[in-house]
């Protein structure tokens, strides 16, 4: 039994979700988790930088940390992630009590820099960009972790540059992992009972870019990945929309384990404003895939991420945002007001937006999301629907959860106890906000 106790507290997206898996396995053979950090021999914050309010939480955490390490100055605290790979050693200057700073590049030498640390009780410090980094086969463990579904990463970082967007700064540039380690893992993931897997990157559609004619490309890759016997669903994210290829789309038509989700981040719903995005595509062609899409797997559901208050966004480009919505009607969108992040290049455009009219565009955009996603729940009711089990419902007895191919959670009812990962029928009886309320169907 691992004799020290580690706590990881984890901001933002998948990327980091995963990143904290990776960690905490790295570190399973003298470490066990905690929940409490005051229980922690060594603090893992994993920050997010993507929008102000991220930075500010994960700063605000660093410092709640301060009191532990007073009690217990053997205390380890380590800040890893966005924030840390941004501000260096900065952090040490603002958070004295601090004692490592690592990059996402650098959290597979975690173990070798946590233990320079502790013996040379110095504060270290890994945020460098290695040019001929790549990603090293690492198999998961089982037992930490869901039993039925999990994240594989098949690329980091991001080459777009969008104006608005850190992440190239953070995550540094594409780098895909070859496809023997994901084929490998995700083979590992199923012969251990997984069922879902969701293939990972910042920019998916372009994995395998970075080394042209060594790589499959992404449709390739998901393709290899379909037929791992054991792989019941197949999900993937995220993915920029001028990347998304005919190819891609066929995957649709011939892939029955593919799931009819697609997260399509369209950031704005004006050509203008794309262009100073620098997103490099129009609303034209965007509908032109969603179409396609469409075409090719008539139930899938669609949501998108969007930014508003970007600067320069007009009345009439919000307009025209406002009236994507209607023509999409995507199921959900995930909705953020503009947020400067130096050094991303939009932080220099001076035709910046009130903080009251990107909170009344805000408020405009969710409400009217809000009765589209209702409305596109209702559209499922009286429908019978496949759903894979999560795991029992927390807040009421007898109440089960499960999840559709359509990514919507679903609560039924259900006498017996239902392993997480099994799959069965359900008759949709109710939409709510968030989920559908079902019977199960019994076969
Ligand atoms: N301000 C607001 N939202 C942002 N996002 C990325 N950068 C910013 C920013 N500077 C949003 C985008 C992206 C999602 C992950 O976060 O919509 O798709
Ligand atoms: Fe950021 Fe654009 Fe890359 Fe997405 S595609 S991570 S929004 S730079």
């Amino acid at each position: 039994m691992p004799r020290k106790n580690l706590h990881i507290a984890t901001f933002g997206c998948q990327m980091n979700d995963r990143d904290s898996e990776i960690m905490a396995q790295l570190l399973a053979d003298d470490y066990q988790t905690t929940d409490d950090p005051g229980k922690a021999d060594t603090v893992i914050v994993n920050t997010c930088s993507i929008r102000a309010k991220a930075e500010q939480k994960a700063f605000s955490l660093l410092g709640a940390l301060r009191k532990y390490k007073k009690i217990k100055p053997e205390m380890v605290i380590v800040a890893s992630g966005c924030v840390a790979q941004q501000d260096g050693r900065k952090i040490f200057s603002r958070m004295n009590h601090v004692d490592l700073v690592i990059g996402p590049q650098s959290i597979y030498r975690l173990p070798e820099l946590l233990k320079q640390t502790k013996e040379k009780r110095k504060k270290t410090t890994s945020t460098e960009f290695i040019k001929s980094f790549t990603i090293p086969p690492f198999l998961p463990t089982i037992k930490n972790g869901l039993p039925h579904k999990r994240f594989v990463t098949i690329m980091q970082g991001c080459n777009n540059y969008c104006t608005y967007c850190i992440v190239p700064y953070v995550r540094g540039r594409e780098i895909s992992r070859a496809a023997e380690d994901i084929v490998a893992e995700v083979r590992h993931l199923v012969d251990h009972g997984i069922k879902e897997i969701t293939l990972l990157g910042q920019n998916v559609n372009s994995y395998g870019n970075d080394q042209k004619g060594k790589l499959p490309n992404f449709a390739e890759l998901l393709r290899q990945v379909a037929v791992i016997k054991g792989v019941e669903r197949l999900r993937f994210t995220t993915s920029n929309p001028k990347d998304l290829s005919d190819e891609l789309i066929d995957c649709f038509v011939d892939l029955d384990n593919l799931c009819s989700h697609f997260h399509l981040p369209v950031q704005s719903g004006s050509n203008q404003v794309l262009k100073r995005m620098n997103r490099k595509y129009s609303i034209e062609s965007y509908l032109e895939r969603v179409e396609k899409l469409r075409r090719a797997r008539p139930d899938i559901a669609l949501t998108t991420d969007m930014i508003v208050g970007f600067p320069g966004e007009s009345d009439d480009d919000f307009a025209v945002t406002m009236n994507l919505l209607e023509t999409v009607r995507f199921h959900a969108s995930f909705s953020f007001i503009y947020s400067s992040r130096p050094p991303a290049r939009s932080c220099e455009f001076t035709d910046t937006i009130t903080d009251e009219i990107k909170s009344r565009r805000l408020a405009c955009y969710q409400a009217r999301q809000k009765e589209i996603t209702m409305e596109r729940h209702q559209e499922y009711v009286g429908r019978i629907m496949e759903v894979m089990v999560e795991g029992e419902s927390r807040n009421r007895d007898g109440q089960w959860c499960g999840r559709t191919t359509t990514n919507h959670i679903v609560n039924f009812n259900s006498p017996e106890r239902l392993a997480p990962g099994r799959m069965l029928e359900v008759k949709i009886t109710e939409a709510c906000f968030n989920s559908l309320r079902a019977v199960r169907v019994v076969d």
